[in-house]
């Protein structure tokens, strides 16, 4: 079971964007996938259409209110979601004396070993309770960025985090950094995807999500940018990604 955490800890980087696509071509592609939203702003979950209010969400799980298996809910036969909502954000706290406070998703997950082909984990833009779950309970790492001057700020406050959790979870790989929102015909992202490829290397996936309106727009009416036209450019960007992603198993 590959366990891949979509992250950065700036917003509006794609994450939720890139978690909703991957995970519903993975599906397609007949693997077992549940995508868990780890933001309490619980976008993912209103992407998918369910009702932030009505949900029991991990911060249950963690309280030991409810199972694991009682918060997943299934969209189709190959994807599941779990759900999330604001009352997570009082996590930070609730658990701050708690001495594992950053293994309560890992161990959670145990529960679901071998259930599922591929968990993906959408994070929140923080570096905070939930990320710290998220990277605990993960067995890869993709980064999304854009191509734009700020975009490597934060960059090394994230690979400080990431060693610090290799800590506790020395198994943490980085599958790969995509580039997101990659306008091909200006100059700036062109240059900012050479420093990015220099600064990366390996790690940089070969292929670019590029600004597409119809990623958005897929997003505005709650679907997948391949339910909502396969023959567009993000279709297609995000279908070579996960090509990209299951090789580098
Ligand atoms: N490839 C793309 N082309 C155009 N708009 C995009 C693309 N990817 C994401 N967006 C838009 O960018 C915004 C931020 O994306 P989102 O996935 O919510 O970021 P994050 O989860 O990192 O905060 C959203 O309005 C989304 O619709
Ligand atoms: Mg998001």
């Amino acid at each position: 079971m590959r366990k891949l955490v979509i992250i950065n800890q700036k917003g509006g980087e794609a994450k939720t964007t890139t978690s909703r696509n991957i995970s519903e071509i993975l599906a397609l592609k007949g693997l077992k996938t549940l995508v868990i939203d780890m933001d309490p702003q619980g976008n993912l979950t209103t992407n998918f259409d369910i009702n932030k209010r009505e949900v029991k969400t991990l911060f249950d799980v963690f309280n030991r209110e409810v199972d694991i298996n009682d918060v997943i809910i299934e969209k189709t036969e190959n994807l599941s979601i779990i759900p999330n909502n604001i009352k997570m954000a009082k996590a930070n706290m609730q658990f701050a004396g708690h001495p594992n406070w950053a293994r309560l998703l890992r161990k959670s997950l145990k529960e679901l070993d071998k259930k599922y082909d591929y968990i993906i984990m959408d994070c929140p833009p923080a570096l905070d309770f939930s990320t710290y779950n998220a990277l605990n309970a993960a067995t890869e790492i993709i980064v999304t960025l854009q191509a734009e001057e700020n975009s490597l700020e934060g960059i090394s406050d994230l690979m400080d985090t990431i060693e610090e959790v290799r800590d506790d979870n020395e198994a943490l790989k980085i599958c790969g950094v995509v580039i997101t929102r990659f306008k091909s015909n200006t100059n700036l992202h062109k240059g900012f995807k050479g420093v990015l490829d220099n600064y990366f290397g390996e790690a940089m996936f070969k292929t670019v999500i590029r600004d597409n309106i119809k990623v958005a727009e897929a997003n505005q009416s709650h679907k997948s940018v391949l339910e909502y036209d396969k023959e567009s450019n993000g279709a297609k960007d995000y279908s070579l990604l996960v090509e990209e992603i299951i090789i580098r198993n």
